[in-house]
């Protein structure tokens, strides 16, 4: 992977900007002496300065001052005051990636003001293992090439969608809180592999693969899930009364609670900035 030859600061390496700067370095795209990072405790700081072969510190203006590429990854709660700390360094011509849950690019834009390129990502945890989804949307200002390098920095760790920003909260419901609902899943799957006797390490590599598998099918083939399933459940068989008991449990409603609720938060969070 070629080097993009950019300097990035990651405003707030928590889990996210921690797993994608380290995504970034491994991949090659961003040379470690072209990364600062800050956090907000000095401590912490120091720790993980230690630990990664990038610089760690604390001075938000500092690491914005030297970097081409600006990442926002701290709490949404969070974005105001910092865009206001670093604003006085964002000038046009560097481009601001904001991963932040239910964050607007035009709130972001209203505190910038000069016009600078602002483009939303929404990615997941599971961009660590280079298996993520990362939806993309960009601010007014934001030319098209600006999504292109965007893309090109978290096509290296999963998959990669650009969409209208009104799908952002649903995206964050989906596919950024998703890997925790589908942790759920995969922990239940096993749990019921160690009440049938199964060792713990087998029932979890047999629902890890299982659930990998089923997943690998839907994006090879394209097919709907419903008609996999089907694939899987023989009349009179054992799966239909699994199946059963799913229903009867209402696994699926469930499911379209958890997402609709996670992409409600997300809009929540938003909205207090
Ligand atoms: N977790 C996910 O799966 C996921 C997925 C998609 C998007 N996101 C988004 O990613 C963002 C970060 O989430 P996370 O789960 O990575 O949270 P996190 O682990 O709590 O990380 C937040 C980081 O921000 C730092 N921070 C707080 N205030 C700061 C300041 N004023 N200046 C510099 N750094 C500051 C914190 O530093 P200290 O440790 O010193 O307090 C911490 O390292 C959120 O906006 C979230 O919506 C998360």
């Amino acid at each position: 992977m070629a080097n993009l030859n950019r300097r990035l600061a990651v405003i707030g390496l928590g889990k996210l900007g921690g797993l994608l700067a380290e995504a970034f370095v491994a991949r090659d795209l961003i040379h470690p002496d072209q990364i600062q990072a800050t956090v907000r405790h000095a401590s912490r700081a120091e720790a993980l300065d230690q630990k990664h072969p990038f610089s760690v510190h604390t001075d938000n203006l500092a690491a914005v001052s030297k970097a081409d590429i600006v990442l926002l990854a701290v709490k949404p709660q969070m974005m105001e005051d910092v865009c206001r700390e670093i604003q006085s360094e964002v000038r046009p011509g560097k481009l601001v990636i904001s991963i932040l849950a239910g964050v607007t690019t035009e709130s972001i834009e209203r505190i910038f003001t000069n016009g600078v390129s602002v483009v939303r990502a929404m990615p997941n945890t599971p961009c660590s293992v280079g298996c993520g989804m990362t939806v993309l949307c960009r601010g007014l200002s934001a030319a098209e090439e600006d999504v292109a390098l965007v893309a090109r920095l978290f096509d290296t760790v999963g998959r990669t969608l650009v969409m209208d920003e009104r799908h952002m909260d649903a995206v964050t419901g989906l596919s950024a809180s998703g890997p925790a609902f589908i942790y759920v899943i995969l922990e239940s799957l096993a749990e019921a592999g160690v009440k049938m006797g199964l060792p713990r390490d087998v029932a979890t590599l047999l629902a890890a693969q299982t659930t990998k598998g089923a997943a690998e099918q839907v994006l090879a083939s394209g097919a709907h899930p419903a008609l996999l399933k089907d694939e899987v459940t023989t009349p009179a068989g054992c799966t239909i009364d699994g199946l059963l008991e799913l229903e009867e449990g209402k696994l699926r409603v469930t499911l379209i609670k958890a997402v609709v609720k996670a992409g409600q938060r997300a809009r929540e969070l938003g909205s207090k900035d």
